[in-house]
């Protein structure tokens, strides 16, 4: 195999930028990080690397809760390891599902034995906080689930009437915050949420692999209430518990150093060296930025005003294009990762990534001229000129 066709080192000089729902292009800083020398999974300084990365995930969420670190595995573990501790076989979670990951939430939940209500709003929608409260008092939930940034929609769920809606009805708050942890603000312990969980690989800039957990005392007090075991052993808070946070540490499981180094790496960026309102102001900006070239290319975004998320931008996809197409496109011409819809939403919109380290100018000014030259290819009328110079004004780059 000649280099050129090895997977491995074919992107080494020439990387594909991720402008997808997820991995996202990461730093150089945060890929070096990865090189370091492994050390031993209760070695004193990999404990201080677990510290330090620990509360700058406090800081991520916005939260003083102790217990808050890097689940080993991705924001599916972390989903996982939230629904298998605060609930036991039996119990009742009342989930708002505006999407793909809402719908996960209730896939894994029933597989744990928990007795799932849902209320539905239409994709691209917010959840209807009224109707959630309606379900609320017909099914005493012991946790109501949402998501607040549903990367399948591009929709940004206000979270404040559903932590008051489980402060009324006594339950636990739970958050998915995969998508808008470091991308926009949580303030989980202003919010009431009372555990969430996350990914590595979006707004953060780092590579996917751990899952950054939170839960509040109130949670982890239901958690020492509980009557039976967690369901999953591997994802036992208690047992985790002992090794992420208390001192002296015992061993629970062997985590990736590696991926410890390049998320600590990441949040020293996030918080030191640019700070999360300089991170949220960024994302916020080439969003707009986007949306005007997006516009200015006669495209309708998928979501309305006020409800997006700046990280992740849904675009419905014009009659008469194929969008498989357009990507493919974009992947091999212009070396440019994007994605596509998920579930019923597949074949009618793309999806723009600007996460991390990848919001930034140059990616928007790139993926708007890379999809005008798409759509021109299949005799949708644009200009990409217009796309770049409307988003050059919104951006004011
Ligand atoms: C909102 C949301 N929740 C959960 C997940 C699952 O995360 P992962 O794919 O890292 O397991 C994702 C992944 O994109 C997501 O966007």
């Amino acid at each position: 195999m000649n280099e050129k066709q090895d997977p491995l080192v074919a992107n080494d000089s020439d990387p594909v930028v991720l402008l997808g729902p997820g991995p996202s292009t990461v730093s150089p800083r945060v890929l070096q990080a990865m090189a370091r020398p492994l050390l031993g999974y209760l070695d004193a300084d990999f404990r201080k690397v677990l510290d330090e990365e620990c509360q700058l995930l406090r800081n991520s969420y916005g939260t003083a809760n102790e217990l808050t670190f890097a689940l080993s595995g991705t924001g599916m573990a972390g989903m996982e390891c939230v629904l298998s501790n605060l609930l036991e076989p039996g119990e009742r979670l009342l989930v708002g599902v505006n999407g793909f990951f809402g719908d996960r939430i209730c896939d894994v939940a029933a597989r744990h034995g928990i007795v799932v209500y849902r209320v539905d709003a239409p994709w691209g929608e917010a959840v209807d906080p009224a109707v959630l409260d309606a379900k609320a008092r017909e099914s005493h939930p012991h946790a109501i689930a949402v998501v607040h940034a549903e990367t399948s929609t591009g929709c940004l769920q206000p979270l404040a009437p559903f932590s008051q809606i489980a402060k009324n009805h006594n339950s636990l708050f739970i958050t998915d915050c995969v998508t808008s942890i470091g991308g926009v603000p949580i303030e989980a312990d202003l919010q009431h949420i009372d555990a969430a969980y996350a990914g590595s690989q979006k707004c953060l800039g780092a590579p996917p692999g751990l899952s950054p957990v939170t839960f509040s005392k109130k949670a982890v007090e239901r958690v020492r209430a509980r009557k039976q075991p967690v369901t999953s052993w591997y994802h036992d808070i208690s047992l985790l518990e002992k090794y992420y946070i208390s001192s002296p540490q015992s061993y629970h499981h062997t985590p990736s150093n590696s991926l410890h180094y390049a998320l600590l790496e990441a949040l020293r960026i996030l918080h030191h060296t640019e700070t999360a309102p300089a991170v949220f102001e960024r994302h916020s900006r080439n969003h707009r930025a986007l949306v005007a070239g997006v516009e200015a290319l006669g495209l309708k975004m998928f979501v309305r005003e006020g409800l997006r998320t700046p990280m992740l931008n849904a675009i419905a996809v014009p009659d008469g294009v194929d969008e498989a197409k357009i990507r493919a496109r974009l992947r091999n011409h212009n070396k440019i990762e994007i994605g596509a819809g998920l579930g019923k939403l597949k074949g009618r919109i793309i999806r723009i990534g600007l996460m991390g380290h990848a919001s930034r100018p140059a990616n928007v000014v790139a993926v708007l001229g890379a999809l005008a030259s798409a759509l021109t290819e299949q005799n949708y009328k644009c200009s990409g000129g217009a796309a770049v110079d409307a988003a050059i004004k919104a951006g004011n780059y």
